[in-house]
């Protein structure tokens, strides 16, 4: 019975070990389910937006990219992505803009939720990661 108990516990301890390195790796294969709308690339949007440099970028501004209004109403409101903030909102787009709107129903154009945490804060650390890279062969 003591096992049962002390399982979450250690679920707990793991998630916040600062394996970043480790949740990177598993964030790049994850992040094939963000793929088939979203690339990396530079100005290259899809069925998304591209997240080319998306942690700091203020919501909605990718360069040629048709928005939702709502996201862009979110950006004008002062929306800058972060990675708490991209955490949310992938948990549910909508809700999340509904809430930063104080909307009741909203223009949302991102129709995946994804609840598992685990695999937003692989993503996440796989996203910074990239950005940090490139952004160093940038100064270079
Ligand atoms: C079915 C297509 C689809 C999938 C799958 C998808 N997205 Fe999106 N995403 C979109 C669309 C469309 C938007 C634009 C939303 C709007 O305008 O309301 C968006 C917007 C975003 C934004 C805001 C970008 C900005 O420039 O303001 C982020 C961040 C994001 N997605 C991350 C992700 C991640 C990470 C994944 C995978 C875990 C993912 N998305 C999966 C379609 C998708």
């Amino acid at each position: 019975m003591k096992r049962l108990v002390l399982a979450p516990l250690a679920v707990l301890a793991l998630l916040a070990a600062p394996a970043q390195a480790q949740n990177a790796d598993t964030g790049k294969s994850q992040f094939g389910q963000c793929r088939a709308c979203h690339s990396l690339d530079k100005g290259k949007n899809g069925v998304g937006p591209s997240l080319f440099g998306v942690f700091g970028r203020t919501a909605g501004t990718a360069e040629k990219y048709a928005y939702s209004s709502d996201m862009k109403a979110a950006g004008e409101k002062g929306l800058k992505w972060d990675e708490a903030s991209v955490f949310e909102y992938l948990a549910d787009p909508g809700a999340f803009l509904k809430k930063y709107l104080a909307k009741d129903s909203v223009s949302n154009k991102m129709p995946n939720k994804f609840p598992n945490e685990e695999l937003r804060k692989n993503v996440i650390a796989y996203l910074l990661k990239e950005q940090k890279e490139h952004e160093g062969k940038e100064k270079k």
